[in-house]
């Protein structure tokens, strides 16, 4: 894993007081049915410590927010231009504060308890993402798609609402969610979630204007996994991919080794309630959990129609997969 510091430039999150208190709540944006281009993870990490001065932009103290535990609709953050030039020239941004620690606490108790019953285990949307997936062994990496349609308290959060005004910002006015997905690293044995690119999960026959917002429900750190990406690794192809291991057992995908240059790579440390977005082709990476906590990452994803390609990309490593997540998919 590629020790290295994030030096990049991040302004502050502008974060206004929440004021609506709405008691109409709408419905917010709807997930899409749950495809295999859903996506299936999303991670990076690793990082350093030092003097709070000397942090990382990522690292910064989180702002504070207001203590209104109710959960406005109205979102309550936005870039400024530098952020966005930010994400638009190296296809990542970190910010500080997506929501607030009230919000944070019951959707850790949410998450918590859709893993502890296995939520969406038997239709195919809970499975080992680096692993082979077997009901008799411990999964090091356990995911779950579209972890909203299990949990009221992971639907319509002001998490979401701040998330899509920002995908708005950065991808246009018509950006919707498109799905979402919870992983989940054990703490002590979580594995490693090793490089890739989001779109080599996807259609081969689009170029795809997406995002992914990665947040962690307890601080992320190099040690329990945070996110790594390589900045300006978004204006890339997708590269060869293959399946962890290469075992096609394995959903999980990886960069095929020495494929491509992963040097110059930015660490994302966050507190709780922090996120990072970035490209769907933006390579990115997260470490094993060696910490005692379990590391928690909820990510949302959100995009504007694909732009169908002359000439779609050969991805054999879609065609070579035989995980048992493929298995429950086809069954369905
Ligand atoms: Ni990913």
């Amino acid at each position: 894993m590629t020790e290295t510091r994030n030096n990049e430039i991040k302004p502050r999150l502008e974060i206004d007081a929440p004021t609506a208190r709405d008691s109409q709540r709408t419905s917010g944006p709807q997930a899409g049915r749950e495809r295999r281009e859903r996506g299936t993870d999303t991670e990076g990490g690793y990082g350093g410590e030092g003097e709070s001065r000397n942090l990382p932009p990522c690292r910064r103290k989180p702002l504070s927010t207001s203590p209104d535990t109710r959960l406005p609709m109205t979102p309550t953050v936005r870039l400024t231009d530098e952020q966005i030039t930010f994400y638009h020239e190296n296809g990542y941004l970190a910010v500080d504060a997506i929501t607030t620690p009230e919000e944070i606490e019951r959707m850790r108790a949410a998450y918590d308890e859709i893993f502890a019953r296995q939520a969406g285990r038997d239709e195919g949307m809970q499975f080992d993402l680096a692993g082979t997936d077997e009901d008799d062994k411990t999964a090091t990496l356990p995911q779950i798609l579209d972890p909203r349609r299990y949990s009221e308290a992971l639907r319509d959060t002001l998490y979401e609402a701040n998330a899509h005004a920002i995908a708005r910002q950065l991808l246009g006015g018509d950006a919707k969610m498109n799905g979402s997905h919870a992983i989940f690293k054990p703490a002590g044995y979580g594995a490693e979630t090793p490089w890739h690119q989001d779109a080599a999960y996807w259609s081969p026959a689009n170029d795809y204007h997406s995002l992914s917002v990665w947040m962690p429900l307890q601080e992320a750190t190099p040690q329990n996994g945070c996110m790594e990406f390589v900045p300006g690794s978004h204006r890339r192809e997708v590269a060869p991919h293959r399946h962890i291991n290469n075992d096609p057992r394995i959903h999980g995908l990886e960069i095929v080794p020495d494929a491509v240059d992963l040097s110059g790579a930015a660490s994302c440390p966050l507190p709780p309630g922090g996120a990072t977005f970035h490209d769907s082709r933006t390579l990115h990476h997260t470490g094993p959990n060696r910490s005692d906590i379990p590391r928690r990452a909820f990510i949302l994803i959100f995009g504007v129609p694909p732009t169908p390609r002359a000439t779609p990309y050969d991805f054999p490593w879609q065609r070579e997969e035989i995980s048992s997540y493929t298995k429950k998919q086809a069954r369905k």
